[in-house]
């Protein structure tokens, strides 16, 4: 666990302002359909785990009572700190924590989100008992990530693609996957949802002013090596100069606790 623990905070901790700055985090498909599924009514104690620098919690706050936005990484909370602070967000507040052990008492919560996070988690199942644990009975929890699509080819291909590029990418898990987890922790899936955020470019994703150009290259060279179906209908790959755009997939999952 620590050492997965210790390559985030690393990784994050020296992109804080590129997170801070990011549209493909500030907005998108992944972050209505969690205010969609949340179904906000004004008066919830919310938590949003592994809330980077706050967009989700930030974009929660004036809809529900109060948000405790948590996040392994001590230099991202401290960003989301700065940030709720000058946009005058006040009933958010933040705490460091890892997504499998909550800092909250049992059934303390009525809504937790997660957006963009899991994949870089060491223990998917065990952050799923501790939402669960954490939820009072009937509460929401509103997932939404960046998952591979169901082909053990395409799992492969897209997991050591990431991990090439992020030293912290766990695993992106298929939709098959994350529902027979979220069943399995005690929830009723209520609703689900194929989305994509905006594409992005390539050269401003791979940031080749932090990695090596040889690495630059075998990522690229694995897209290029991509089945030209499979490049347009999973990662919607659409070519640009020296550059290409292209998205992952992302699943979004409304699940309840009921018992
Ligand atoms: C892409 S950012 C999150 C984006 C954010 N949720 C949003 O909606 O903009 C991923 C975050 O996950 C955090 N993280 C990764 N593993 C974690 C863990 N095990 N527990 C808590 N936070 C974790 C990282 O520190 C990082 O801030």
């Amino acid at each position: 666990m620590k050492s997965v623990h210790n390559a985030v905070q690393e990784q994050f901790s020296q992109h804080a302002d590129y997170y801070a700055q990011s549209r493909a985090h500030a907005r998108g498909d992944t972050l209505n359909v969690i205010l969609d599924f949340a179904e906000p009514k004004g008066t919830e104690r919310a938590l949003d785990v592994a809330t980077g620098t706050g967009f989700t919690a930030f974009a929660l706050a004036p809809k529900v009572g109060h948000v405790v936005a948590t996040d392994l990484t001590a230099a991202m909370v401290s960003k989301a700190a700065e940030l709720a602070a000058e946009q005058a967000i006040e009933n958010v507040t933040f705490s460091v924590a890892a997504a499998e052990s909550l800092p909250f008492a049992t059934a303390a919560l009525d809504l937790v989100t997660c957006r963009l996070a899991p994949h870089h988690f060491q223990d998917v199942p065990k952050f799923l008992r501790e939402v669960h644990r954490v939820l009072r009975t009937d509460g929401l929890f509103c997932l939404a990530d960046s998952v591979s699509p169901e082909s053990e080819k395409l799992i492969a291909w897209q997991n050591r693609v990431e991990k090439l590029r992020d030293n912290s990418h766990v695993y992106g898990y298929p939709p098959s996957e994350w529902d027979a987890m979220i069943t399995d922790a005690g929830f009723l899936i209520e609703q689900t949802s194929h989305v994509r955020n905006a594409q992005m470019s390539f050269l401003w994703w791979v940031r080749p002013e932090q990695n090596p150009p040889e690495l630059v290259q075998e990522i690229r060279d694995a897209f290029a090596q991509l089945p030209p179906e499979d490049a347009k209908q999973h990662y919607t790959v659409r070519l640009s100069g020296d550059d290409f755009y292209f998205s992952w997939p992302m699943y979004a999952v409304k699940a309840r606790r009921v018992c």
